[in-house]
């Protein structure tokens, strides 16, 4: 008799075994509204609400905005800050140092409790974090000598090719809906050009439609942004700006009219990049904001551009989720899927300032039910609700949502209301949300291959051997690695979030897996990353790796071109 797996055992014992299946998990309370959100460590994920009335409290007995969520113990720690995050951005560096990037001025009846200050300016950092549990891990502020050079509030922050990261936009200060107060610049952290910021025509002409620019780190080291519903290539080394086709049929993606938008996964050899744009609304951007509607429905458009000459000729090629959405998410997958989550299905992005609301909120029909979106199908076949579970807690403004290093999805926060809210049953709009699921793939369920020995330092264009426990009955027919920012979630954007597939060779004994590390820092961003190894349809734990030197920003390039 052949000897069977676990995998096999399972699927012989057909009907009455449990099959795993995708599935909803409630993780407990995250005590504050988890508003942003970014994996730090192989064990903790950061949090950040504004500064107002969470339940949370720091050692010094003041309000916490701030938290540090336990992936182990499902249990969240205070964390101390001194500014308003409120509606920043953020990303890792090339040394392994998250930085958190502006906020706003708090609410004069929310400093009683939490002593905030303003964070329009505010670069907040963190780690890299070795403990665990977060044990003396803090953040670092230093509002008076480590600061933006503009005040800015829903800006977008991205590493680039140097390792440091890229400021994008943002209002100067608070908002009644479109970006009236426009900051319309780019700057770096490190600061770049004596720290003087550069003006963007781009930004100017994507008015009033443009907070959260959606910007994405090309593999030659330029920058993909998509704002309203415009999009361009610019150039960080020559500071130009290289305009690309307009979103087609008036889709518009940024705040606050909120679609998103990820690069889709780059593979070997030649990495060309794709961009997909899914949902927000079609609604002009001329719109009197007493006109607009909770009502109104958000668009199922999904647009896909490839960024080689022949994809930008081509320009963007339209698809249709199965139903509109406001705010949705996509997280790429370590299997190189795309899963899209959250959001609503009609209205629109922001809290109370639009003609019809519902309670509090801009949006209303919260969807419940993720799909899948497979990159690779051909066009008409790439979503998918198959196998997907329903929710019953609503992901609306100010929620988010990560992929862990354990390989499930993290959701947290959603809060269309401007402080913590117990809306009363019975009454229109959505209760701010202190609940912390997760999305968990089948595999979660299954024995699924175990990495070892994955080098702490992966230097680029070089290969690398690590060890690997495949579980009996899993296939190894299909081998993906894939190494990955997990990014910054934010806004229903997830800058610096990445996918780049590397090429590996499993040896003849099937123990170990010989890898080879991207070509160069222009192609992953040199900093931190989670490699994950997929067999079939079963994928490994994340292992933590540093990807380049782990020197401070800006580094020099590294590896070969391509
Ligand atoms: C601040 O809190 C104290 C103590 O709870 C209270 O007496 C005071 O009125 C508060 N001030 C404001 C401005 O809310
Ligand atoms: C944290 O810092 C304290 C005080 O410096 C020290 O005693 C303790 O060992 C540290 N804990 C960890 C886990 O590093
Ligand atoms: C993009 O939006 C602008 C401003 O509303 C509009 O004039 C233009 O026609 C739109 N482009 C497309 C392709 O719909
Ligand atoms: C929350 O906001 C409401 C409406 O603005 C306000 O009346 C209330 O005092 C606020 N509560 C706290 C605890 O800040
Ligand atoms: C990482 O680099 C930034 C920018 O130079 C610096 O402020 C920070 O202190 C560095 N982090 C560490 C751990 O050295």
């Amino acid at each position: 008799m052949l000897p069977l797996g676990p995998l096999a055992c399972l699927l012989l014992t057909g009907a009455t075994a449990h099959a795993a299946q995708w599935k909803f998990v409630d993780k407990g309370n995250a005590g504050i509204v988890g508003l942003e959100a970014i994996v730090v460590s192989p064990t903790l994920v950061l949090m950040f609400d504004r500064a107002t009335n969470d339940p949370l409290h720091t050692a010094d007995g003041k309000v916490a905005w701030g938290s540090l969520w336990n992936l182990e113990t499902n249990e969240p720690t205070a964390v101390k800050l001194l500014s308003d995050s409120f509606c920043a951005s953020g990303s890792m560096l090339s040394n392994g140092t998250m930085v958190s990037v502006g906020g706003n001025i708090p609410a004069a009846a929310d400093v009683n409790q939490t002593g905030a200050y303003d964070g329009r300016m505010a670069l907040r950092l963190f780690g890299p974090c070795a403990d665990p549990a977060g044990a003396n891990c803090t953040i670092f502020e230093d509002l008076d000598h480590l600061t933006l050079a503009e005040t800015r509030w829903y800006t977008s922050a991205l590493r680039i090719f140097d390792g440091s990261l890229m400021i994008v936009g943002g209002i100067h200060e608070s908002t009644p809906f479109y970006n009236t107060d426009p900051v319309n610049s780019f700057e770096f952290f490190p600061k770049k050009d004596g720290g003087v910021p550069r003006p963007s025509a781009f930004l100017e002409r994507s008015l009033p439609v443009n907070l959260f620019p959606r910007v994405f780190a090309l593999p030659d080291g330029k920058v993909f942004m998509l704002a309203n519903n415009l999009s361009m290539i610019y150039d960080v080394e020559t500071d130009t700006e290289q305009p690309l086709p307009d979103l087609p049929n008036g889709q518009r993606v940024s705040n606050p009219f909120d679609g998103t938008a990820q690069l889709l996964p780059l593979s070997p050899p030649d990495f060309i990049p794709e961009i997909l744009a899914c949902g927000g609304s079609t609604m002009s951007d001329q719109t009197p904001v007493e006109e607009l509607s909770s009502q109104d429905p958000a668009t199922t458009q999904c647009s896909r551009i490839a960024l080689s000459p022949e994809g930008i000729a081509k320009g963007w090629e339209v698809d249709h989720m199965p139903e509109g959405r406001m705010m949705p998410e996509m997280i790429p997958l370590p299997n190189g899927q795309i899963m899209i989550i959250n959001g609503a299905g009609t209205g629109y992005a922001a809290v109370a300032s639009i003609g019809v609301t519902t309670g509090n909120s801009n949006a209303d029909h919260p969807v419940f039910t993720p799909v899948l979106y497979t990159p690779s199908a051909p066009l008409g076949k790439r979503m998918s609700k198959l196998g997907m579970p329903t929710t019953n807690i609503a992901r609306l403004y100010h929620s988010t949502v990560t992929l862990t290093p354990q390989g499930n999805i993290l959701l947290a926060g959603s809060n269309p209301n401007g402080n913590l809210t117990v809306v009363p049953a019975g009454q229109p709009g959505f209760s701010s949300e202190l609940r912390v699921e997760t999305l968990d793939p089948p595999f979660m369920e299954l024995p699924r291959p175990v990495l070892s020995n994955v080098p702490s330092k992966i230097s680029f264009n070089q290969k690398f051997t690590i060890g690997i426990d495949i579980p009996a009955g899993v296939s190894t027919s299909s081998i993906q690695v894939a190494l990955m920012d997990l990014g910054f979630s934010t806004h229903a954007f997830h800058p610096s979030a990445r996918v780049v597939f590397m090429d590996a060779k499993l040896s003849a004994n099937k123990k170990s897996l010989t890898i080879t590390a991207p070509p160069n820092n222009r192609v992953y961003p040199p900093g931190p990353a989670y490699v994950f190894v997929t067999l079939g349809d079963t994928t490994s734990v994340g292992a933590h790796v540093m990807v380049g030197s782990g020197a401070n920003p800006p580094v020099p390039d590294q590896g070969v071109r391509l």
